[in-house]
């Protein structure tokens, strides 16, 4: 029998309290872990503390752009996962400062508590990239592996599930609005993960079971267009819309407009990301560096949509559906 001891007991998992952290936390907190959850407002993340049994789950005050409280929430830990990342700018909170040295600065904290380190990234990142936001994912990749050259990288495609940003969006929209935007014509083709299924990714990772040092890619087990994803969320919330094909031109002047805005639907970078497919790639599919290389059976689209996009459901539809 192995001893529970030879087991990683800590964790600090920084960007925890957010859409795949507390994913990360209930797997991490169900494998019997200490989670340590550092965030700049660990106030809001009250809604952890049900993950876990009473004192598993503690919220530390950290912030990545700042290296001293960094080592105050790794201290003691045996393991850190990193998922912070950022979408869009604002104020100092820049895709330098938190997706390349923010990755770097928690590297480096890792390496100083002697802790095991899984890095969350994504696809896309690509020195090469026109993006700020693939560049960045890029360069704070090097740096991890860099300075941890053990630390597992975990690529996600989109991701999709109760919380997620892109599925539960355009439900939203689709409620109001008659048309949707199709950005750039919506052939972009996307590789949708569900974040159970990325947490348990990170979780085999803490356990140790993942080969080190890698760069792992994970997509669901479908790829679709912008497009499909759309019509399978419009058939999910049982609404029709007309899909209204953007021009990258006219998006890129749309992400320009709405990028001045504090919460930005839509940014020039955004635009760029899109110009390039987030599919597994043929290598990553080749090494088993994907996950079903980890043994885990992605969820599909079909199976996980219907259970959180129900409640953007035309009104009676969801009464009349159970009563049926
Ligand atoms: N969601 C997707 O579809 C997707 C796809 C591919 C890759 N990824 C990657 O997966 C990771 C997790 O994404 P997510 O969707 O869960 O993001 P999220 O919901 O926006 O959560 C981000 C987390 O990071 C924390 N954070 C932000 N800035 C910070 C800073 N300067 N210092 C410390 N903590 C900070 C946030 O808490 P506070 O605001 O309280 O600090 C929050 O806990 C990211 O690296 C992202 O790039 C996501």
């Amino acid at each position: 029998m192995t001893a529970i001891t030879s087991l990683p007991r800590l964790v600090t998992v920084f960007g925890g309290s957010g859409f795949v952290g507390r994913h990360v936390v209930r797997a991490l907190a169900r494998r019997g872990y200490r989670v340590r959850v550092a965030c700049r407002r660990p106030d809001l993340a009250g809604h952890l503390q049900p993950l876990g049994n009473v004192g598993q789950i503690q919220p530390v005050q950290a912030n990545l752009r700042y290296r001293w409280s960094l080592d105050r929430a790794v201290e003691g830990a045996d393991h850190v996962v990193n998922l912070v990342g950022i979408l869009h700018e604002s104020g100092r909170q820049t895709f330098h400062n938190v997706q390349e040295f923010g990755a770097r600065a928690v590297a480096e904290a890792a390496r100083a508590q002697g802790a095991g380190l899984t890095h969350v990234s994504a696809i896309g990142a690509d020195a090469a990239s026109g993006a700020f936001y693939g560049r960045t994912k890029a360069r704070g990749e090097q740096a991890v592996a860099e300075v941890v050259p053990s630390a597992v990288i975990l690529r996600p495609s989109i991701i999709f599930g109760p919380e997620d940003g892109f599925f539960n969006r355009f439900a939203d929209m689709a409620r109001f609005s008659p048309f949707l935007p199709l950005i750039g014509g919506g052939t972009t083709r996307f590789q949708p993960v569900y974040v159970g299924d990325v947490a348990e990714a990170v979780a085999r990772s803490v356990d140790g079971t993942v080969a080190a040092g890698r760069i792992y890619e994970l997509g669901g087990p479908e790829i679709l267009t912008f497009r499909e994803c759309l019509e399978e969320m419009l058939k999910v919330v049982d609404r029709r819309r007309v899909l209204v094909p953007v021009p990258w031109w006219a998006a890129r002047i749309q992400g320009a407009v709405l990028g001045m805005m504090p919460r930005p639907l839509l940014t020039t970078d955004q635009v760029t990301m899109l110009e390039t497919d987030n599919v597994v790639s043929a290598q990553a599919e080749a090494d088993g560096r994907t996950l079903q290389g980890l043994g885990i059976a992605p969820q599909t689209l079909a199976a996980i949509l219907p259970t959180y996009l129900w409640r953007y459901r035309l009104a009676g539809q969801f009464t009349r559906d159970r009563a049926a």
